[in-house]
């Protein structure tokens, strides 16, 4: 039974699983409303919300898992990445009640995390077998990474192929998202607002990768890393040359007059030239995720594909997946909705191999902002 705990950026996040699968709680409390106004996480806040929220949370996927504390037989946490205010409040949290409790503390990789939110479902459904080795891509706000996943006994390795060289994917949703004055978080709108658009209607350039000097032994086909810049400025050149920053400010002004609503939904009052370009940006982003992981996917020889983290909930990114990784005699795998995005239950599945191997904590863990994911 582990109790995992997750505060790595703007969610507080606390789950109960059991033996790796069985997910007994599940609480996540969002911070959007405190960011909002800022159109991105502000990481002095976040941290002070966190602050307010683990007791609470905490005692709430306890409840719900219809436990004592004294029952959990171990506390999981996430390591980093991620903000290291933010990591030090769910750190600290977990250390003292693995230390008051006399349990054993497991430090988890939130990568690792989003990775394992698949393979918990998947244990406790086995509905297809996915077979291993796999490459796992981690699309989210602060990650676009590929990884190939293998399993050996009961532990797990991970060798990271390619990454973004600078926006995250979700990263590039939400600065496209603000910059359309379209709010924050910007993945469930644009998702929300694409399908009204033709995704044929604005050309997007390919994102192009120049190979770096250290790796000239590789071209650029061999190369599986991402790039988004291309794209945002491409939606930025199309709104400066097509007169839509009325429209923007407009949108802009609505949007901080109304405090529940997070983001522009009033469809009726959106042009069509702007669904247009939101359905290309959508598009130009899934077309650009799908067509590398593949293609690494064939050079490594995997037997399974995994997509998971926030931007993998995106329908249009799992329709396209799921399609061409047939084409390819490839199975993809997806976290449910409500595992793709931040969550604790993913830190407490990802911590239950290395519980069973003894790979505890030292007391003196800290948060590590930039911590890798296995291998390069
Ligand atoms: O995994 P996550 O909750 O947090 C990070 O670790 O970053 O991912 C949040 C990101 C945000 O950038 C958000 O805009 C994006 O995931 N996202 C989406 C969708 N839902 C969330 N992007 C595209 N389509 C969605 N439906
Ligand atoms: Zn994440």
């Amino acid at each position: 039974m582990i109790l995992g705990i997750e505060s790595s950026c703007d969610e507080t996040a606390a789950a109960v699983v059991r033996d790796g699968e069985e997910l007994l709680s599940n609480v996540v409390t969002s911070q959007i409303a405190t960011h909002f106004p800022y159109g991105g996480v502000v990481p002095e806040l976040a941290s002070r919300e966190h602050l307010r929220a683990i007791v609470p949370v905490v005692r709430k996927a306890v409840e719900d898992a219809d436990l004592q504390l004294s029952a959990i037989d171990a506390f999981a946490v996430t390591q980093g990445p991620g903000l290291a205010g933010s990591l030090l409040v769910g750190i600290t949290y977990a250390k003292s009640l693995a230390f008051a409790l006399s349990k054993p503390l497991v430090a988890v990789n939130h990568l690792e995390g989003h990775i394992h939110a698949v393979l918990l479902e998947h244990r406790r459904s086995q509905s297809a077998e996915l077979a291993m080795p796999a490459l796992a891509l981690v699309v989210s706000g602060g990650h676009t990474h590929l990884y190939l996943v293998n399993k050996s006994d009961t532990i797990w390795s991970y060798r990271n192929v390619g990454r973004t060289l600078d926006d995250a994917a979700g990263e590039a949703f939400d600065k496209v998202a603000k910059l359309l004055g379209l709010g924050y978080p910007g993945g469930p709108i644009i998702e929300k607002l694409a399908v009204r658009g033709n995704p044929r209607a604005v050309a997007m350039p390919l994102s192009q990768i120049k190979v770096h000097r250290k790796r000239h032994d590789l071209d650029a086909e061999q190369v599986y890393d991402f790039s988004f810049s291309g794209i945002k400025t491409a939606v930025l050149r199309f709104v400066e040359t097509h007169a839509m920053s009325n429209a923007i400010e407009s949108r802009k002004t609505a949007l901080g007059r109304v405090h529940e609503s997070r983001t522009y939904d009033d469809v009726q009052n959106l042009d069509q030239l702007t669904l247009d370009l939101i359905a290309s940006f959508q598009e130009a982003v899934v077309q650009d995720l799908v067509r590398k992981t593949l293609r690494a996917a064939q050079r490594f020889e995997v037997e399974s594909l995994i997509v998971s983290g926030g931007v993998a909930s995106n329908r249009r990114l799992r329709d396209e997946f799921t399609s061409r990784a047939q084409a390819h005699g490839l199975r993809v795998f997806f976290p449910g909705r409500g595992l793709s995005t931040d969550n604790a239950a993913m830190i407490a599945a990802a911590a239950f191999p290395k519980y069973r191997a003894g790979d505890f904590a030292d007391i003196h863990v800290s948060a590590e902002a930039s911590l890798p994911l296995g291998t390069r």
